[in-house]
């Protein structure tokens, strides 16, 4: 398993180009299947999980190839609409294909993702919801099983709780669902608004994406598109958070400085210097020791539950102690015991994290659990005095593209060290 050594110290300068959405590329390629046309996305990013999402298409018989920088789907020859175990077992993800399954062949056989490192993860939600839109499911042997073989039925679903995945799912089933769909609840996230700004180039009726109530009314079939999918906010994230904590001064280009926005709110209040330039830069500029400042995660537009590893980095430095609460996941501090091998004075109290401040963090040997929690500990390391070794960052590839070539680039003295 390949390792980060990184030799802390050195403060971060010059511009961070931020690359596509993972969060959006997945259920994008997903979206795919919902059509006998090719499609074709820009900006996918090249990272561990779009590899596993492209192989899952291919095994339901899907084309998929790249071609300068673009990914094109063909899924005229679908023809095997499963999702079997060996590769949902490596990205749960994977169940954005049950929604365009069912609606497009009326059945799909998708093996139930396991938890993860960051908790139990079910997926009841998109079940319920494909249920109202008509589908028969069971679950036998570790698989979800759904049919629909006189098509899909509109429905007015209400979502329990805000689940980003399930929105996708459903509102990919329902794009072909006859009838209006009403889905209330909905995820709100920039993402959820990307798949279905594809949607509607495809031939779909959506209104109200982006908002807790979306309107969908059904269609025959879709027909092929071409869209280039939104830079990643949680990298763009990252990269501020390590301008802050290296006390550099990094600029942090092709992003959506309003997809950061409650991030950005943080670290004014803490006292760092971050400005939007134009429509897509940031800078963020290291001015004095930061002030702790708590954060409550929460779902779009609320603090990211996806940046508050990253944020507790830099919270160990700061001046003071602070609370981190996390809403959305159970189990999401395992960064928390790796930052305190590095010095950090952290107190876990059920879902919320005390922090208190150190003058410094000196280097350590770590361990990534999770694809947020490996940059926490990269973040930590750029500010760490001396070496740190990050074991098991094939975490870090699943989310993050060529991440420590991005790194040295502005300066950090990183390097991946194969094994
Ligand atoms: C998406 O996961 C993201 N992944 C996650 O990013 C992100 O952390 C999460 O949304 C929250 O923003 C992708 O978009 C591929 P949820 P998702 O359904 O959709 C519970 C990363 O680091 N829940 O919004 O799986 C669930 O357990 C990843 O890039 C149910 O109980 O998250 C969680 O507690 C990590 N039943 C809460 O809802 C369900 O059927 C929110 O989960 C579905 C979810």
């Amino acid at each position: 398993m390949d390792k980060f050594k990184i030799v802390g110290g050195t403060p971060l300068s010059g511009e961070a180009h931020v690359s596509g959405s993972k969060n959006s590329a997945l259920p994008a390629l997903a979206a795919c299947l919902l059509t006998d046309e090719p499609v074709t996305l820009r900006r996918i990013p090249e990272v561990k999980d779009i590899l596993t999402m492209k192989k899952l298409l291919s095994h339901t018989g899907a084309r998929v190839c790249n071609k300068d920088g673009r990914v094109h789907v063909d899924a005229r020859s679908l023809d095997r609409p499963e999702a079997p175990y060996e590769v949902v077992k490596t990205m749960r993800a994977s169940s954005l294909v049950l929604g365009p399954l069912v609606a497009r062949t009326g059945c799909a056989r998708v093996s139930m993702p396991g938890g993860c490192a960051i908790g139990a993860r079910p997926i009841n939600l998109h079940v319920s919801a494909l249920e109202e839109l008509g589908a028969t499911i069971e679950q036998t042997h570790g698989y979800v099983e759904a049919r629909a073989p006189e098509g899909l039925l509109a429905a007015n679903i209400h979502f329990d709780r805000i689940t980003v995945t399930g929105t996708e799912d459903v509102l990919m089933a329902a794009v072909l669902a006859r009838g209006e769909t009403q889905i209330r609840n909905a995820a709100r996230e920039p993402e959820v608004k990307d798949l279905a700004d594809l949607l509607t180039k495809m031939g779909a009726r959506i209104e109200g994406a982006g908002t807790s109530i979306i309107k969908v009314q059904g269609v025959e079939r879709l027909h092929g598109a071409e869209h280039t999918i939104i830079p990643d906010r949680i990298e763009a994230g990252t990269f501020v958070l390590a301008g802050v904590i290296s006390k550099g001064d990094l600029s942090v280009t092709g992003c959506v400085p309003d997809h950061i926005a409650a991030l950005t709110f943080k670290l004014r209040q803490a006292g760092a210097e971050v400005d939007e330039i134009g429509a897509d830069t940031m800078r963020v500029r290291f001015r004095k020791r930061l002030k702790a400042t708590g954060v409550t995660t929460e779902e779009y537009p609320g603090f990211a539950t996806d940046l508050q590893a990253q944020y507790m980095a830099a919270m160990t430095l700061a001046e003071g102690t602070c609370v981190v609460t996390e809403t959305i996941f159970e189990n999401r501090f395992m960064h928390a015991q790796e930052l305190t091998r590095m010095g950090a004075n952290i107190r876990i109290e059920g879902r919320q994290a005390i922090v208190t401040g150190e003058n410094e963090l000196t280097g350590a040997q770590v361990i990534a659990s999770d694809l947020r929690g490996s940059a926490s500990l990269i973040l930590a390391a750029l500010a760490a005095r001396g070496e740190s070794t990050i074991d098991r960052v094939y975490h870090m590839d699943r989310g993050y593209e060529r991440m420590e070539r991005k790194l040295a680039a502005l300066g950090a003295n990183i390097q991946r060290v194969r094994s």
